[in-house]
């Protein structure tokens, strides 16, 4: 039906456009609870694409065992408005079993909110490859690593959503922000690896005027916590500014990190690293580029944030 749609509107489109007009489609892949980083991606692809699609689906396949996928904002009503007012086509808003994603646990009451197909079990770090599907496995080196050290099979997961969503849209662009550092990059490797033909779009994080990056997770936050998360950027800037001033080196850049979050008591780092933005490698010393990446709880919510330095 989404399909048929867009046909729908490709040939509305092409009316007004030269008969040999190629007429664009712009993808937004989102989870929802929509807020002002996943707005500022609808209308760069609104200014870049005739047609601009939002897709809107809490992606089960992405989140561990004892994630939040049960707690995970849902808020269709609102995100629509939000898609209407940002002038936004088309939201795809599938259930799991529109994409054919597993088949609902024998048993298994309602709708949306159901796990599918997740075998019980103790193991705490669940794989997979209990969802009897056909999974999209980018190079472990990129999926292994920052994010994936305590999140396996996660990329696994969004590899596999973002190729069906792109295979099911169809779309000239897709857009995706640079607040997932990791995610962004494992989904340009994965289009130029399977060849895809679409353009991966990258954008800025938007941020609270704190500096804290807009995340559909900080619902989860007190004020309190909002505040003690609002240094992990602060402590980003201030390796920026080094790296500004000149410094290269890994473990100084790092420790500049460290301590500007030491001061922070509510927010414990689960990692802080200096990798390729690209490649996700390890760096010693930024040449080109590099990105400053780190994962860190407040309370129980956990919170990424990255910057990229690189000589202008
Ligand atoms: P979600 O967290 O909803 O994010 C959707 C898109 O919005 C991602 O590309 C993300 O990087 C971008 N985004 C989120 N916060 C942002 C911010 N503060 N500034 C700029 N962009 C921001 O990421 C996902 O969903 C999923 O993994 C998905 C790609 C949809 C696959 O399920």
């Amino acid at each position: 039906a989404l399909r048929c749609y867009l046909s729908v509107l490709k040939a509305e489109a092409k009316r007004n456009l030269a008969a040999s007009a190629e007429i664009s489609i712009g993808l937004v892949p989102t989870m929802g609870a929509l807020h002002a980083g996943h707005l500022s991606l609808m209308q760069r692809a609104r200014q870049e694409n005739d047609i601009v699609v939002v897709s809107i689906f809490v992606n089960p396949l992405q989140f561990g065992p004892t994630e939040d996928y049960q707690q995970y904002p849902r808020q269709l009503e609102s995100d629509r408005q939000l898609c209407d007012r940002a002038g936004v086509d088309v939201i795809f808003a599938p259930t799991a079993e529109d994409l054919g994603i597993g088949k609902r646990a024998e048993g298994a009451e309602g709708a949306e909110g159901a796990i599918f197909n997740r075998q019980p079990s103790t193991d705490k770090q669940l794989p997979i490859t209990n969802y009897q599907l056909t999974q999209v496995v980018p190079p472990e080196e990129m999926t292994s690593v920052l994010c994936g050290k305590s999140r396996p099979g996660h990329f696994q997961g969004v590899a596999t959503i973002v190729t069906k969503l792109l295979n099911i849209v169809q779309p000239s662009r897709a857009y995706f922000g640079q607040k997932d550092g990791q995610q962004l990059a494992i989904i340009r490797r994965l289009v130029r690896d399977l060849s895809l033909s679409v353009e991966i779009v990258g954008c800025p994080t938007v941020r609270e005027a704190s500096g804290l990056a807009m995340s559909s997770r900080n619902q989860y936050l007190t004020l309190e916590q909002r505040e003690q998360a609002s240094y992990i950027y602060r402590s980003l800037q201030h390796a920026q500014a080094a790296f500004i001033a000149g410094e290269r080196d890994r473990q100084t850049l790092l420790t500049t990190v460290e301590q500007v979050l030491a001061l922070a008591e509510g927010v414990a780092v689960e990692y802080l690293e200096l990798v390729h933005p690209d490649t996700l490698r390890p760096v010693n010393r930024v040449e080109e580029a590099g990105t400053i990446a780190v994962a860190a709880r407040v309370g129980t919510t956990r919170l990424i944030d990255n910057i990229i330095l690189r000589d202008r």
